[in-house]
């Protein structure tokens, strides 16, 4: 995959729907009695291995011209799989799935790619074994490949030392099954798609502040799902329309949930012109349209509360920061080693390479911007995100930028390069 210097990006794009959201309404589907219907689900692999292992655990799945419709068989209506379980490159599948797991009268295994391998379990073993669960890492390093027996659970109070919507959900979802109340207070808020997705399914959850407390569900109704555009997705065109000389790019139907509009805030905070426009907020989850353009921007700091609101659009913003004046300090950020790749020693890597100013630190990054991007060959380390925020450094440096591996974009937007072009 090469890339080479634009100079304009001009268009309007409807971006592929939310990951996060896709896999919720696989999970939620299932467990649901009757049929649930989602429209805009990401056709990406990641949520793909969702539908596939909850196939494995006989719910009918139907994906055809574009809607999926999950035949939920209520709560526990699931099968045991008589395979292993495979999640593929998917931390969202392999954390929420286990919650579910962990409470049902069968054992299964579960594992995926060599990057999901290595990702952290222990932040959802701890909790899920003080509720009852029996689950262990296969190879004794609380990684993939789990295993788990099911067990009846009892709800916890749980302080979780990291602010993960994962560890939450996987602590939410194993709640529905539990004896008495389950609660997770996490140190920031983390994003809320499930919390929202479960009150549309009809459990009992309320949230307060910090804390999300869930009672045990007698039963869970099928819903319509429509799908928002994934902000995650957005990001790398709202930064290529703010760095791209002569530029004017308008997003469709966007999810903006408070809980994920880090970037929003962060990028108008560096002086990017951006405006929302046919803002919808009456459906679970409130949408706009965001249109960018070409803007002097300035460095800022990225810290506390607000890393869980753009935490994956961090390698993203660190492109935006080379383009901005000033010095970009972003901190509180050390789950970014624990991502899809080690995102602080790539990004400082790749970046390097192409000249710009950079340091890593122990818990984020420092850059100082304005030095002039030069293509370079950018080791992608097959993590999706990496890949599309180089392309987008690629068609604002001199030269050409070669990014190995680009083809891992299928993780969470197969058309990225194709509607890319559309701009150019
Ligand atoms: C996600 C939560 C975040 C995010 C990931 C998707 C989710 O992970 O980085 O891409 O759908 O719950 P953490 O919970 O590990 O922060």
């Amino acid at each position: 995959m090469q890339f080479q210097r634009v100079h304009s990006l001009k268009g309007e794009l409807h971006i592929p729907g939310d990951k996060s959201i896709s896999h919720r309404s696989i999970m939620l589907g299932s467990l649901a009695k009757g049929t649930t219907e989602v429209y805009g689900f990401l056709n990406g692999a990641d949520c793909i291995s969702s539908i596939n292992c909850f196939r494995r655990m006989g719910i009918p799945i139907e994906y055809e011209n574009g809607i999926v419709k999950i035949h939920g068989k209520g709560l526990h209506g699931l099968q045991a799989p008589s395979q292993t379980l495979d999640v593929g490159n998917s931390g969202t599948t392999t954390r929420l799935m286990s919650g579910i797991l962990a409470a049902q009268n069968f054992s299964c295994r579960i594992t995926g790619d060599a990057s999901i391998c290595k990702r952290p379990m222990k932040r959802i073993m701890d909790p899920l074994t003080l509720m009852g669960a029996e689950i262990t890492s296969e190879n004794g390093n609380n990684c993939a490949p789990l295993l788990i027996h099911g067990k009846p659970l009892h709800g916890i109070s749980y302080i979780s030392p990291v602010a993960s919507a994962q560890v939450k959900s996987c602590i939410l979802l194993a709640g529905l099954y539990a004896e008495g109340e389950t609660c997770v207070t996490e140190p920031y808020v983390s994003r809320d798609h499930t919390e929202r997705m479960l009150a549309a399914f009809g459990a009992d959850i309320h949230t307060e502040k910090t804390t999300a407390t869930v009672r045990p569900a007698s039963g869970l109704t099928a819903q319509h799902i429509f799908v928002p555009g994934d902000i995650s997705s957005a990001a790398y065109f709202i930064a290529a329309g703010l760095i791209t000389p002569n530029s004017c790019i308008t997003i469709q139907n966007v999810g903006i949930n408070p809980t994920r509009d880090g970037i929003l805030e962060i990028a108008k905070k560096m002086g990017g012109n951006i405006t929302l426009s046919n803002l919808i907020s009456d459906t679970g989850e409130p949408t706009a349209d965001i249109t960018v353009s070409t803007s002097a921007l300035k460095g800022c700091v990225i810290e506390g509360s607000m890393i869980p609101k753009l935490i994956d659009e961090i390698p993203i913003l660190a492109i935006l920061a080379c383009f901005a004046e000033g010095e970009t300090i972003i901190r509180d950020a050390q789950e970014l080693k624990v991502k899809e790749s080690n995102r602080i020693d790539v990004m400082a890597e790749n970046l390097s390479a192409m000249g710009a100013d950079i340091t890593a630190t122990e818990d984020g990054m420092i850059i100082r911007g304005g030095k002039p991007l030069h293509g370079a060959v950018i080791n992608s380390h097959l993590d999706h995100r990496i890949a599309m925020s180089f392309a987008i450094a690629g068609l604002n440096a001199d030269g050409t930028t070669e990014i190995t591996g680009g083809e891992c974009v299928e993780i969470s937007y197969p058309s990225f390069y194709q509607d890319l072009k559309k701009l150019i």
